[in-house]
């Protein structure tokens, strides 16, 4: 078993009062990680935006906001949600990607921080504000990093940034309408172990810095990993906070000018302060195989089907029960297999499953597929269970569309 942060008797009163299936997430959990992130990272050179992709409920947005972490959004309705819960401008960075160039102009007057990823917008940036607004450009570093491709950007194939070849266009588009270049942007991927990785993007940095010489921001992204296997280790913050504020120093010497690092921690901030509660509906055997089948499915948590990713698995209903081999499975009209062969505490038609590490990218890339309904949320703070957002009702799933 792994460490949970909330206790199984915590999980299942609120699996009793809430219903199932239904993400729990900890807020003291969440506020855990950033300060173990604020621990290791030298704090006057060191700013930390929440990827809220991962998770955007705006009541996990203002526990974030609370504790005094900026925010990182990836469309300009993340922006819209980060200002509706009271995050400042000038804590809120905008990372576009493939968007139409309206939406980069909205976040420029709307007064947010605005990477920007390929030399078509930054052309257009430059036609309509010239020198007048500070700007990023992600830059694709063409390193391979990430726990798996779909989740790896920085390789020579990856749609995301200006790829390094293209130093000289960048340049000619920069000079041409004067941009005010203050960041540079690098993001190689998602569940980055290895601290050399992050160091590679320093060193990219460091060959670019000598062609802007207004940058004072080093964007190094997100992407460090926590575990999700028992025994499975994350990415080093001892050693990633050491390194950082070590290259961070060299650079700024070597450059004479003071530079602040920039992370967007995504996993990090809420991966393991979420619980999938699921019920086990059907227990059915086929040869040696027992299929758990639950009462939820790839509609609600996709990560194991779409990235094959690894989710631990408990009984919290018979956490002592001696361990047998499960298929556990969804009830989508799909081959949805959260997975196969898992040692879990035997299982009795009625017992509460928990999927660890729901908190990031779980609830926010459900959906209502078969015409299921989203399930509730519900967050933990001081101890107490409240409920952040209802499961969908049948009307829900017609509310959307228009009598004709
Ligand atoms: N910054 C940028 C520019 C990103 O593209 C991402 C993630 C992050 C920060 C946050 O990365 P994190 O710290 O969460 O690894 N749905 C996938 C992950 C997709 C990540 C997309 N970009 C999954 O469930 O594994």
């Amino acid at each position: 078993s792994m460490n949970a942060s909330l206790s199984y008797s915590l999980l299942h009163a609120a699996a009793e009062k809430f219903g199932t299936p239904l993400y729990v997430y900890h807020a003291e959990k969440i506020e855990q990680q950033y300060q173990n992130l604020l621990a290791h990272f030298e704090s006057t050179q060191t700013k930390f935006f929440y990827a809220c992709k991962a998770l955007t409920n705006v009541h996990i947005l203002k526990v974030i906001k609370d504790m005094g972490c900026n925010i990182d959004c990836s469309s300009i309705n993340e922006v819209r949600l980060a200002l509706h819960v009271g995050f400042l401008p000038n804590n809120i960075l905008y990372t576009s990607n493939s968007v139409d160039f309206d939406e980069i102009s909205t976040a420029v007057e709307l007064g947010v921080n605005v990477n920007i990823d390929s030399l078509s917008n930054l052309e257009k940036f430059g036609q309509k504000f010239g020198e007048t607004k500070a700007i990023g450009v992600r830059i694709r570093p063409d390193v391979m990093a990430g726990g798996n491709l779909k989740i790896s950007t920085g390789h020579i194939k990856s749609k995301f940034g200006i790829p390094l070849t293209q130093l000289d266009a960048l340049k000619l588009i920069q000079e041409k309408y004067k941009i005010n270049i203050r960041t540079l942007h690098i993001h190689t991927g998602s569940e980055i172990k290895d601290v050399a990785v992050f160091m590679k993007s320093a060193e990219v940095f460091d060959t670019l810095l000598p062609h802007f010489p207004t940058v004072e921001v080093l964007d190094f992204g997100g992407g460090f990993k926590v575990p999700y296997a028992p025994g499975e280790e994350g990415t080093d913050m001892p050693q990633l906070g050491a390194e950082v504020n070590k290259v961070m120093k060299q650079l700024s010497e070597k450059f004479g000018r003071n530079f602040t690092a920039w992370f967007e921690p995504g996993k990090y901030m809420v991966s393991e302060a979420g619980f999938f509660i699921a019920k086990v509906n059907v227990l059915k055997t086929s040869g040696d195989i027992i299929f758990a089948g639950l009462n939820t499915g790839l509609n609600h948590l996709i990560r194991p089907m779409f990235y094959d990713a690894y989710h631990h698995i408990d009984n919290i209903s018979s956490p002592e029960n001696p361990m047998k081999q499960y298929a556990v499975v969804g009830n989508i009209c799909e081959t949805d297999t959260f997975a196969w062969d898992r040692a879990i505490p035997e299982i009795t038609e009625g017992d509460l499953l928990v999927f660890y590490n729901a908190g990031a990218y779980g609830y926010e890339m459900a959906s209502n597929y078969n015409a299921r309904f989203k399930p509730a949320q519900v967050l933990f703070q001081h101890g107490e269970p409240k409920l952040i957002s209802r499961a969908d009702q049948f009307e829900d799933l017609l509310s959307l569309q228009v009598p004709l």
